[in-house]
């Protein structure tokens, strides 16, 4: 955040922010990146819910796959001294916005509602800046999932593959029978999040941690680096060629109307398909990404709260603090987002197989220690860092650039500030 804040900006944002609210001080400006079928359907219980408590929910949906445009508007905002009420922000980006000193705590609400208990240390964790609450988790998706239309994979008589081989031979018969193999949307948050299941699925998690959260320079040069490099190539042939610029929820309707046999892709994912009422483990599958049966890649969404010194403004972001840990809305916001509750104690009965095997495998992964952070979707380095990886991922995948110059791309990209 340094990078993007200038002292100045701060000065007059702060001076501006208290003449600015008390106009609009009942309206709870909640600020998201939730615009396709599913993400909508869900983001619209979080609305339901607050105005439920006499608030107005003020829409701020910034359309944009990943968050990248919704984080840009946000900044520009923030420094003109006009912050929302609250804000879809996560990971270690929480901490660049706390040493701003822009963001308030929600401790009290965390406090009667006994967040410390009911969430994981490795959500709780992350919704603090130096010991105090300033967000609120309303799920944990997991990334390194891979949709699998069963049906094109019958037609096809292709099985549906464990490992980087397997799916390289799947995929030839599928495009054999006339599909497309990958449906793929060209953006670069969308080939960074199929590189890091590649990365997952190559090297395995204490490689993943190694390069995507330590930033280890040797893992990052690595032959195993460059073999997963190799693999996004050979995935990369599996791609159509529309795939430029397509947003994520289209390269999903792909595979639910059995055009494509398969998308990398979060649980987001998910919501497409139940948004258009197709059953897992019937009409789709959700099925480990290759060779990562045994990890789990997560991704916390959350709500940040900004400093408006109004009461309306605290009360506002109390009663959306309390509503999104509230055990109805984790359940109904995740039944219709393709996640799991951020709380550990909600029943899971309402859910389908996919919910329930990723609630099984956080658990468990997070006890064997291969429970780690999507650095696709900023859950592992500061902003700066992830985007400057993820353009060499970007580069690498539409130019014919080899994997050795690609790791040393890569190693220099992770010391960037
Ligand atoms: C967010 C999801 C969102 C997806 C697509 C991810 O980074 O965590 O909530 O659905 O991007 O926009």
């Amino acid at each position: 955040m340094r990078n993007i804040f200038r002292k100045k900006a701060l000065v007059i944002a702060a001076s501006v922010t208290l003449l600015s609210l008390s106009a609009s001080a009942a309206e709870v400006e909640v600020l998201h990146y939730w615009t396709s079928g599913g993400e909508a359907r869900s983001v619209a219980e979080l609305k339901k819910m607050l105005e439920a408590k006499g608030d107005k929910w003020k829409d701020f949906a910034v359309s944009g796959g990943g968050g990248e445009n919704a984080m840009t508007v946000l900044k520009s905002r923030v420094v003109s001294g006009n912050p929302p009420t609250a804000a879809q922000i996560k990971g270690p980006s929480i901490q660049e916005w706390g040493a701003e000193g822009v963001l308030a705590n929600v401790d009290d609400t965390a406090k009667a509602g006994k967040w410390d208990s009911l969430l994981p240390p490795v959500v709780a964790n992350v919704m603090k800046y130096q010991g105090h609450y300033v967000a609120a988790p309303v799920n944990v998706h997991r990334v390194n999932w891979m949709w699998v239309n069963p049906e094109v994979f019958k037609k096809a008589g292709a099985s549906v593959p464990k490992t980087w081989d397997e799916f390289d031979a799947a995929a030839n018969k599928l495009e054999k029978a006339g599909f497309i193999a990958v449906a793929h949307g060209g953006q670069p948050w969308q080939d960074f999040t199929v590189f890091e299941s590649i990365v997952l699925g190559v090297g395995g998690a204490d490689f993943y941690k190694k390069a995507f959260v330590k930033l280890d320079q040797t893992a990052l040069k690595s032959p195993t680096m460059e073999k997963a490099f190799k693999t996004l190539r050979m995935v990369r042939k599996h791609v159509d060629k529309g795939f430029a610029g397509r947003d994520w929820n289209l390269a999903t309707q792909m595979v639910i109307n059995g055009k494509a046999g398969m998308q990398f892709m979060g649980d987001w994912a998910k919501g497409e398909f139940t948004a258009a009422n197709k059953k897992p483990g019937v009409d789709f599958l959700c099925v480990d990404a290759p060779g990562t049966a045994n990890a789990f890649t997560f991704n916390i969404d959350s709500f940040v709260m900004f400093n408006l010194n109004t009461p309306d403004a605290k009360k506002g972001q109390a009663d959306l603090a309390s509503a999104i840990m509230s055990p109805a809305f984790q359940e109904v916001f995740n039944l219709n987002k393709g996640s799991i509750p951020a709380r550990l104690d909600v029943k899971m009965d309402k859910f389908d197989d996919c919910a329930k095997k990723s609630a099984a495998d956080f658990v468990a992964t997070s006890k064997k220690g291969t429970l780690v952070p999507s650095i696709a979707h900023g859950m592992a380095v500061p902003a700066a860092i992830a985007g400057a990886m993820q353009d060499v991922v970007t580069e690498f995948f539409n130019s014919d650039m080899d994997s050795k110059a690609a790791v040393e791309k890569l190693a220099l990209a992770a010391k960037s500030k």
